[in-house]
């Protein structure tokens, strides 16, 4: 049997419907329920940020996760397939009627992402102070906690909605297929045969 951590949302909902292709029969969570079991495989349901941990502890022996939050945790994980959906990139966010530059000794970004921030400004050699966030980001330049954001961009619309205008991408996120490292070895057969049925679904 393999367990498949799956995030909250969309991602999810999305993966979910691979399972339902690939099975002709519906697969979802009842109500509340954090566990699914059908057709020799356990699904968990889980915060999309801890879809990570579950695979590396191997309390899951497969999860599907957004590129960037893969990127933020930096755990050592088998990325075993691009799913191709859950596209998004994460950017640095300005207002609207700003530009980007970078002549001040030091800029405030306010940001969910703090690693994948540190690490952008620190290969641009850009002195930052990173202030984090757990959401709502986009308020932080509108009320002056912060110079810019770093932030998913899906539509544009929240940035839009609330003065402000992507910059700059950092990087280009879509949901990835990742495996834990012992079970990837352990059951390797049973996972490459998952994959290969997930790409011809795709
Ligand atoms: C993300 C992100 C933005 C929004 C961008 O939040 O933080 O607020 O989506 O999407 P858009 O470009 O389509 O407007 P999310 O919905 O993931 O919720 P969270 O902030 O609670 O993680």
């Amino acid at each position: 049997m393999l367990t498949i951590a799956l995030p909250k949302g969309r991602i999810g909902d999305d993966a979910l419907g691979i399972f339902e292709k690939i099975f002709s029969k519906p697969f979802a969570f009842e109500e509340r329920k954090l566990i699914l079991q059908m057709e020799g495989f356990r699904f968990l349901r889980v915060r999309s940020q801890d879809v990570p941990t579950y695979v590396y502890h191997q309390a899951a022996d497969l999860g599907v996760v957004g590129l960037d939050v893969l990127e933020e945790k930096g755990l050592d994980l088998v990325r075993l397939l691009d799913l191709g959906f859950g596209r998004c990139s994460v950017s640095i966010g300005i207002k609207a009627d700003e530009e980007l530059r970078f002549d001040k000794p030091s800029y405030k970004v306010a940001t969910k992402m703090e690693n994948i921030t540190r690490r952008f400004f620190s290969q641009k050699a850009i002195p930052v102070e990173i202030i984090k966030l757990y959401g709502s980001i986009e308020l932080a330049p509108l009320v002056g906690l912060a110079d810019m954001i770093v932030d998913i961009v899906e539509t544009g619309e929240t940035m839009k909605q609330n003065g402000l205008k992507p910059a700059l991408d950092i990087m280009e996120s879509s949901a990835y297929l990742i495996a834990n490292t012992n079970s990837f070895y352990a059951k390797k057969e049973e996972i490459l045969r998952l994959r290969q049925r997930i790409q011809e679904v795709l």
